[in-house]
């Protein structure tokens, strides 16, 4: 087979900004802009050429072969500053072995114990609401997350304050991050509102855990978590990874399990709120399955719509939804193109489940599509909202207990509305979110008064009139 055909650029580029300005105005537009027929596409961020990956067996091909497709890049150097040598952005030669170091904590085991303090750190989030009220769904949820974060993998080694503070500095520096993707760096100097704030927020997270990691390692605390098993010693007493490395790794386990969740929880919400008929439905599934006890992990495998719904989220809005995140280590072949060392490659989650030669009716939010498929994880190639290969989420299992955890808890308690003039579509960080996304709380419980107002049954394919006839609901709908 000929292997040298050229890539074609994606049209749109403008003038030094390249497609970056596409991409971060509108990214599920500009994405579901680019032609299907394409195995790979050339873009341009900001000064940086991009070879976009869009075949989804070609995606796994690079996702599985970390050794010709390593993790590098331009985003991989501007998060650096960051996260530096964490798991999720070093290279191959320094990965495999703190991946060793921490994975057994995500062993199936180990996530069941998990469970009561998620429920504890979701509680002290969702206790705070208030009936009528109106809040703004991406910082509510990113607080949620990194509390559960540092309750269940850092012990509550932050106070709740500090790890608010941390989940509001995170967004400032993603938000710088993605604005550097896209200019030349000699505006990373300019005295800019948003610069003032990516520089402190950076400086505040780097100092906040590097207390933790200190006050950890003079006083412990015997629970294995995340710090305990970055302070790990060697025979010889000395510990197995550098400062700067146990930093930049824990940094990670602070933001990877925060900055996503919170997205696709707050599309969750969003869903809901814009469709009644499937709040319904919900709320009919956690009544019955969870009566009055709490959502605790034990009845999570039962809670197949909630997981559905999580799932249908994950689909059409996978967190890291375009990652630039590969170089080419040697010249090689990638489909039916000849790659240079030292090309950028990107893929996307987001084009891959939003392809129609995959998925039926693929911009329609429907969760009774992954009916009988096994659950959590459908087709490898069709769906990976948590990558694949070496590099696939450590926290996968995690996430969807926290997630399901979290939006039983939410439906068993409260009613969401949608509030009217909450501007979507939204624009995308580092990862897409439903910024400027705002709901409405109503109470449901303890009167119980608003519980199951509506006849639904839980497969939602009718439901039970008053007059005892059934009459088909509504398909969920909703198009990007
Ligand atoms: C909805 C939730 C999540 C999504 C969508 C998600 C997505 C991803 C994706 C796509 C990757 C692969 C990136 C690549 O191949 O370049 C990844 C890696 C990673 N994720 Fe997640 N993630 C989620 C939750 C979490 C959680 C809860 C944690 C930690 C508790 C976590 C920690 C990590 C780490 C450390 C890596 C790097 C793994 C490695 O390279 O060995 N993520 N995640």
């Amino acid at each position: 087979m000929k292997t040298d055909r050229a890539i074609p650029l994606a049209r749109g580029a403008v003038p030094l900004l390249g497609h970056a300005r596409a991409l971060s105005r509108d990214p599920m537009h500009f994405l579901k802009s680019l032609p299907e027929d394409v195995d790979l596409i050339g873009l341009r961020l900001g000064p940086n050429p991009v070879v976009l990956v869009c075949d989804p067996e070609l995606t796994q091909q690079v996702l599985t072969d970390d050794s010709t497709f390593d993790k590098g890049g331009p985003l991989v150097d501007l998060v650096a500053p960051l996260v530096g040598d964490g798991l999720a952005t070093c290279p191959r030669s320094r990965h495999r072995h703190p991946r060793r170091l921490l994975q057994p904590l995500f062993r199936p085991g180990r996530l069941e114990d998990y469970g009561e303090k998620m429920a504890a750190a979701i509680d002290s989030v969702i206790g705070d609401w208030r009936d009528d009220q109106v809040f703004d769904v991406p910082a509510e949820m990113r607080r949620l997350t990194i509390r559960v974060a540092v309750e269940a993998l850092f012990s509550g080694t932050l106070a709740p304050a500090v790890a608010d503070q941390t989940a509001d500095d995170f967004t400032a520096v993603l938000v710088g991050i993605a604005q550097r993707m896209a200019r030349p760096p000699v505006a990373d100097r300019l005295p800019t509102p948003t610069n003032r704030r990516y520089y402190a927020a950076l400086k505040r997270v780097r100092e906040t855990v590097r207390d933790a990691v200190e006050r950890r390692r003079a006083d412990g605390t015997g629970e294995d978590d995340v710090l305990a098993r970055l302070l790990t010693t060697g025979a010889d007493g000395k510990p197995v990874l550098s400062e700067s490395a146990i930093v930049d790794h824990a940094i990670t386990f602070l933001i990877a399990p925060t900055a996503t969740i919170a997205s696709v929880l707050g599309w969750a919400l969003h869903v809901l709120a814009e469709h009644p008929d499937m709040q319904d439905r919900l709320h009919a599934e956690i009544d019955v399955l969870l009566a009055d006890k709490p959502a605790s992990s034990d009845v999570l495998a039962k809670l197949e719509l909630t997981q559905r719904i999580v799932t249908e989220s994950l689909r059409m809005y996978p967190s890291l939804f375009f990652a630039p995140l590969r170089i080419v280590t040697t010249d090689t072949d990638l489909g039916q193109h000849r790659l240079p060392a030292g090309t950028v490659l990107a893929f996307s989650p987001w084009l891959v489940h939003h392809r129609s030669d995959l998925y039926e009716d693929p911009e329609h939010f429907d969760p009774d599509r992954w009916k009988n498929t096994e659950l959590p994880m459908p087709s490898r190639n069709a769906f990976i909202p948590f990558g694949s290969g070496a590099r696939q989420c450590i926290g996968l299992d995690f996430a969807y207990q926290e997630m399901v955890l979290a939006l039983a808890t939410i439906a068993s308690r409260w009613r969401l509305e949608p509030v009217a003039g909450s501007p979507l579509p939204p624009r995308a960080a580092a990862n897409l979110t439903a910024r400027g996304l705002r709901v409405r709380t109503v109470l449901r419980r303890p009167s119980g008064a608003e519980k199951c107002s509506r006849p639904v049954d839980l497969d939602g394919r009718s439901v039970r009139t008053p007059d005892g006839n059934h009459r088909p609901t509504q398909r969920p709908g909703w198009l990007i």
